[in-house]
């Protein structure tokens, strides 16, 4: 028999300067109790609200840094990968999975910034994200592993903007199991070509903040980590994951009660978020 390979895919992780960062703790010691073989982050992990276009000018832009960006962006990443070190310290066989970092439009702001203000290059760079021992992707490259596409987000052909169609009908038009960040949702489509499983799933939240910009009704939605079983040729079992399990496992209460004991709440449900 083969021997089965899982995949653990962690989406979208938005990570700023005054919002939690427990959850990368969490998925850390999870990877270590789990052991997939490949780890996939579909990136979007280093929020860069200083490198914003939408919010430039606005009162809430102000007082934002790129230094500040990027080194909370590199300690909420470092946070993910301590368990794993920890481990390989203390024991004879160590862990070592295959770790896949997939650029977002997020971390893709640097190249942006750049294309309109070339006086800032060799001030600003990709290689300021501290992406560790991960392999890097750029930004809308999709890559195949074990039969499935990942990328960030898909994009329309023509105007280069992330597509938003449902996972099913995405997965008829592309014809292959993919895995897409980017959509603060969780959209999940199965379908049997020739008597095996494609898989289409959207998933772009894993963060416990609430972000400003998607109001009262946006921030409804589902926030955690994939884990695929047995992944061949596109094909596997997927098991949801989300981050309240993971608060449950890792702090013995639910996410709800973390947020109230262990989080100062914001005073409106879209201010920052801090921790105690
Ligand atoms: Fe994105």
């Amino acid at each position: 028999m083969e021997t089965p390979i899982h995949h653990l895919v962690i989406p979208d992780t938005q990570a700023k300067a005054g919002v939690p960062t427990n959850h990368l703790e969490w998925i850390g010691r999870y990877i270590v109790d789990k052991k997939p073989d490949v780890i996939i982050h579909l990136g979007d992990h280093w929020d860069m609200p200083s490198l914003s276009g939408y919010d430039r000018g606005k009162m809430k832009f102000e007082g934002r840094r790129y230094k500040i960006d990027i080194d909370s962006g590199n300690a909420a990443f470092d946070l993910l990968n301590e368990p794993i070190r920890q481990y390989n310290k203390r024991h004879l066989t160590k862990y070592n999975p295959r770790k896949v970092f997939l650029m977002g439009n997020h971390e893709h702001r640097i190249e942006t910034i750049l294309q309109d203000n070339p006086f800032l290059d060799g001030q600003i760079s990709f290689a300021d994200y501290d992406t560790q021992d991960w392999e890097v992707y750029p930004y809308q490259k999709v890559i195949f592993i074990d039969g499935v596409g990942y990328v960030h987000c898909y994009v329309n052909n023509m105007t280069g903007r992330p597509l938003s169609s449902r996972a099913v009908l995405r997965l008829d038009k592309l014809g292959h199991s993919f895995t897409q960040g980017h959509q603060q949702i969780l959209d999940y489509g199965l379908k049997f070509v020739r008597g095996e499983s494609q898989h289409g799933l959207i998933a772009g939240a894993c963060y416990i903040h609430d972000e400003e910009y998607k109001g009262y009704q946006g921030n409804a939605h589902w926030r955690g980590i994939i884990v695929k079983h047995d992944v061949k040729n596109g094909s596997y079992n997927p098991m949801f994951v989300d981050l309240d399990y993971l608060c449950k496992r890792y702090e013995g209460m639910s996410l709800e009660d973390f947020k109230d004991k262990k989080l100062i709440r914001p005073e409106t449900p879209f201010g920052d978020w801090g921790v105690q």
